[in-house]
């Protein structure tokens, strides 16, 4: 029986009852966000542990190394999962604690801590939802390539085939990679994130390498013929023009197609978008013959990463009476339902999970002892009833995933900017729930 805590005096303008019974309701986290013991059992380094070293690329000048300790806290963090009332756990696992060099055997250590979060999930009635990479690449590949190197791919299905050998009889879902956007331009043409490039040319050789490689983890654990649904999660941001004005216009469909058509074109049509292609100039990747088969594997889900839209005005003019986050970016729930609706009329879409939503700000412990994080709440009510639209207009959504459980490291931004519904205070690593968590508590409780 799930424990509730104090109630909060939020409006619950979206009720439980609204979704069928069996609907995934979750929180998620990373690996590389929350674990630390970077150093510990056998985990090589990744691209993340050397990038953090380099002076400058953290904000804060922070690291993965401490993180919120949940290699040896996760027993406390399942059970608080369970005070939250979460039928599921979307969680990444870390390649270099599974092979620290990126090859060759697993790492049994690697293995087993996985395994026991996988059961200690189960014991506790949360299903589990895996991720094979969030980000944290063993350096060793980085050395000889990293995602712009083809061989890559082929190490990827590897690892992905050991993580699915041992838990695809137990996880509920595997996804390959988590945002190839940001693995790709983010990381090799706007040089913030590891490894810190800026050629797109090697950006788009990357966001190749990564789709290809998703197909053949695809290809690999769809060989084991086991239980677990295998997808992939993308981030999606959808594009609105300010006025009809031919320019606003054009930067909307050059926006949704680097950003959303790029990904979604290929993984669920086999081709890249030709607008953009042809934009693309000498820059488009090398693509070698069955590459584009490959990718589009067919997908048992589709994860979709939802947190803004983005406004196109040649005048730079921001929308009317916007609000923002903390990270600067604009709340717009309605975005999520457009989104959904759109993914689901233009393409032909396998059962679709929110795989994060969620608000960053700079939270505080206030002098009562607790975080009243009112914008949060209202973030959550209102993109969860975003959901609920698109559920009603007839889009196969089966889930939601808060991003994020708790506070955690948020890459270049360091641990300044919190995203979590549980606040983490990293002097003492101490849990204490925010207002925002009270209210999940509540609506998943049905009050
Ligand atoms: C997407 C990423 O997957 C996650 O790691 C990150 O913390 C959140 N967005 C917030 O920026």
């Amino acid at each position: 029986m799930t424990q509730l805590d104090t109630p909060t005096t939020a409006p619950t303008t979206v009720l439980r009852a609204q979704f069928p019974s069996d609907f995934i309701f979750g929180v998620a986290t990373s690996a590389f966000q929350i674990e630390g013991a970077t150093h510990q059992d056998g985990r090589g380094d990744s691209i993340w542990d050397t990038f953090c070293r380099e002076p400058g690329r953290i904000l804060d000048g922070s690291n993965g190394d401490v993180a919120c300790e949940h290699y040896e806290r996760w027993p406390a963090d399942l059970d608080l999962m369970q005070r939250l009332g979460v039928n599921a756990y979307r969680f990444s696992v870390a390649w270099p604690r599974i092979q620290p060099n990126g090859t060759g055997a697993a790492n049994a250590a690697g293995l087993d801590f996985y395994e026991r979060l996988t059961d200690g999930l189960l014991t506790r009635g949360i299903q589990p939802h895996l991720t094979l990479y969030h980000w944290d690449l063993p350096q060793t590949l980085e050395d000889q390539g990293g995602w712009r190197n083809r061989d890559t791919a082929e190490h990827f299905a590897e690892y992905a085939r050991l993580v699915a050998e041992r838990l695809g009889d137990r996880v509920r879902s595997i996804a390959t990679l988590n945002e190839p956007w940001c693995s790709s331009i983010l990381s090799h043409q706007l040089g913030e994130h590891a490894p810190g490039m800026r050629d797109r040319r090697a950006a788009l050789q990357a966001a190749h390498v990564l789709l290809l490689a998703h197909g053949r983890a695809m290809q690999a654990m769809r060989a084991l013929n086991l239980p677990a649904e295998l997808g992939i999660v993308l981030n999606l941001q959808p594009a609105y023009p300010a006025s009809s004005s031919a320019a606003d216009q054009d930067a909307a469909r050059r926006s949704d197609g680097t950003f959303n058509r790029w990904f979604l074109d290929p993984l669920l049509r086999g081709e890249y978008p030709q607008d953009i292609w042809a934009d693309y100039g000498d820059d488009v990747p090398q693509v070698q013959p069955g590459d584009l088969e490959t990718i589009r594997e067919p997908l048992d889900f589709l994860g979709v990463n939802y947190y803004s839209r983005s406004y196109h005005a040649q005048d730079g003019h921001r929308p009317q009476d916007a609000e923002y986050t903390t990270m600067g970016w604009e709340i717009y729930p309605q975005g999520l339902s457009d989104l959904l609706q759109r993914l689901n009329r233009d393409y032909t879409v396998p059962p679709l999970l929110i795989t994060e939503n969620g608000a960053g700000y700079h939270d505080q412990l206030e002098a009562d002892g607790q975080v009243h994080d009112e914008a949060r709440v209202r973030y959550l009510q209102q993109h969860i009833g975003a959901v609920n639209d698109a559920l009603q207009a007839g889009v196969p959504m089966r889930g939601y995933f808060a991003w994020s459980l708790m506070d955690n490291f948020e890459w270049a931004h360091g641990y300044d900017k919190r995203f979590g519904l549980v606040y983490v205070d990293y002097a003492t690593q101490e849990r204490i729930l925010k207002d925002s968590a009270r209210w999940y508590q509540q609506f998943l409780a049905g009050r």
